[in-house]
């Protein structure tokens, strides 16, 4: 909750801020276009800036932990008498006050106050004992689908207002969206995301012109999900392409108040999020990473500094005086990562295909999805709190993902007690000789999608030239 209120400072702090990127995004460059030009290193490629809405960071906050992007829910009543209240609210005021940080209090067309799922649910997380607002969530369970509770809820508001009642209706649209996408979004381990597979399941759902639902999929959605790391909110300002892959391009707010689709009854009121989201991404652009908590030994991190120039920042970019981004995409040979997140979308066109047919891919400020054969080279800043790495998440600490030949095949963090290991810089782990059935919190990376391969940067440090780099990694 401290981490909470202290966004909310910032966030008014931080408006004039805002208001300045504002200017550079109204007349079409995209702040990270200031970066330095220089000629790409070999097997990658510049993404290139695309012209962004302005909007006011302070108005943002308030959309983003009241607002209604997500129009349905479980009547408010119903919800509290379950859940009771909670101290991480964000120190919202009004219906908000007392509710999980993860839900917002919204009434619906149907004049009913509930509780709706917020953008936190997955760009929260708690480390150290705080929670950070922006941090990607990396501790929840998407391993089995949640039809049991969406059902219990549900029946809960049934049996209490009855078949024909608002509550019921206004219940209805996030209970249709759970099971239909359900059985399409549930990942081998505890820790990563599904959220790539949420919205091609959705898209399935939706006509592509007024986004009305549609009682059964037009196009086939595999069963099987590719598991996504959250990537941390504070580095979007950098970016001049969204998600792991570079796929979102266009307008920013656009791309991400699709968040709506699992909820919205029709493209007006897409349209009328729409407007809201512009500030959105203003609040998200104010965002700073927390500083890392432990000590630091400087003499060991200015030599780090040295290496991490020679050897990395042709690729992530520098974060002394003078910070650049290079904005790169990686090749897949280059970089030799799990491929499965960049390939099913060239192998399964139908998402992307809808989504720049749709209405979120109309002009005037157009999102659009361009799938890659590469991920992208991310901004470093954070990168102590945001364990585990690499996209998928396989990795668990800095010291194993810069020497491949160490990380560990099958682990397993204590998800319960998460503890943090500060010589390498990450999750404390066990590693494990078999996963037997029925285990979902051993990382399995011999999966399809889970491979922890690639990226082997830093395979040919000696030990000591890694710990400055890994003490040189926690200042960003
Ligand atoms: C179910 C979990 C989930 C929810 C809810 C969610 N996101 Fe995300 N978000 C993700 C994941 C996972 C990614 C990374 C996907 C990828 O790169 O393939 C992501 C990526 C993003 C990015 C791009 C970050 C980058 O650096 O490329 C933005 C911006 C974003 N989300 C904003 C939002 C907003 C705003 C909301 C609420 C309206 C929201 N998200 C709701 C899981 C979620
Ligand atoms: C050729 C470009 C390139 C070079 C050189 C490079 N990296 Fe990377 N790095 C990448 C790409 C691309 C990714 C994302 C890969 C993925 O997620 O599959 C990445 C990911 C990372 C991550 C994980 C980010 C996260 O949030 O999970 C860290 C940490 C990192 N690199 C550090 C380094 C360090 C330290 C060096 C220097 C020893 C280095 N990199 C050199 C391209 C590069």
């Amino acid at each position: 909750m401290v981490s909470g209120l202290l966004s909310r400072c910032r966030a008014t702090v931080a408006a004039t801020a805002a208001a300045g990127l504002g200017v550079l995004g109204g007349l079409g460059v995209a702040p990270a276009a200031v970066a330095q030009r220089s000629v790409p290193p070999p097997g990658t490629r510049i993404l290139e800036p695309s012209a962004q809405r302005p909007g006011d960071a302070a108005r943002g906050w308030d959309y983003l932990v009241y607002g209604d992007y997500v129009s349905s829910g479980v009547p408010l009543e119903v919800f509290r008498k379950a859940a009771g209240a909670s101290d991480l609210d964000l120190g919202r005021s009004g219906s908000a006050q007392g509710l999980l940080y993860r839900f917002n209090a919204v009434r619906t067309a149907e004049g009913v106050e509930v509780a709706a799922p917020n953008c936190l649910t997955c760009h929260a997380e708690t480390i150290s004992g705080r929670l950070v607002v922006g941090l990607g969530n990396n501790s929840d369970d998407h391993t089995s689908h949640q039809a049991s509770a969406v059902a219990a809820a549900g029946l809960a508001t049934l049996l209490q207002f009855g078949a024909e009642s608002p509550e019921v209706k206004a219940y209805r649209p996030i209970q249709q969206s759970h099971q239909a996408i359900g059985p399409f979004i549930t990942t081998r381990v505890r820790g990563v995301n599904p959220a790539d597979k949420i919205f091609a399941a959705l898209a399935a759902r939706r006509n592509a012109e007024d986004l009305r639902w549609l009682d059964k999929n037009q196009f086939d959605v595999p069963v099987e999900t590719v598991p996504t790391d959250v990537p941390a909110w504070w580095l979007m300002k950098k970016k001049n392409a969204l998600y792991y892959i570079g796929l979102g391009r266009g307008d920013f707010a656009r791309l991400s108040s699709a968040s709506g689709m699992l909820t919205l009854r029709d493209s007006a009121e897409a349209a009328r999020i729409d407007t809201r989201f512009p500030d959105v991404m203003a609040w998200i652009r104010t965002l700073e990473p927390p500083p890392y908590p432990h000590p630091i030994d400087a003499g060991l991190a200015a030599r780090g500094r040295v290496t991490f120039e020679k050897r990395c920042a042709k690729c992530h970019g520098t974060y002394s005086e003078r910070e650049t981004y290079p904005n790169l995409l990686v090749a897949l040979e280059t970089i030799g990562t799990d491929p499965l997140l960049a390939r099913s979308y060239a192998s399964r066109p139908e998402y992307h295909t809808w989504y720049n047919r749709s209405w979120y891919g109309q002009a005037p400020h157009a999102g659009r999805l361009e799938p890659t054969d590469g991920y992208v080279a991310p901004p470093l800043d954070g990168i102590w709190a945001t364990a585990p790495y690499l996209h998928n998440g396989s990795v668990p600490t800095l010291e194993d993902l810069l020497d491949s030949g160490q990380r560990p095949s099958l682990w397993q963090r204590d998800f319960t007690n998460s503890a943090y290991d500060e010589k390498k810089g990450g999750w404390k782990y066990e590693t494990r000789a078999a996963v037997e059935p029925g285990d979902r919190v051993t990382y399995d990376t011999t999966q399809p999608g889970y491979g922890n391969g690639g990226h082997e940067f830093g395979d040919d440090l000696d030990a000591a030239e890694r710990a400055e780099l890994i003490e040189y990694l926690k200042t960003l």
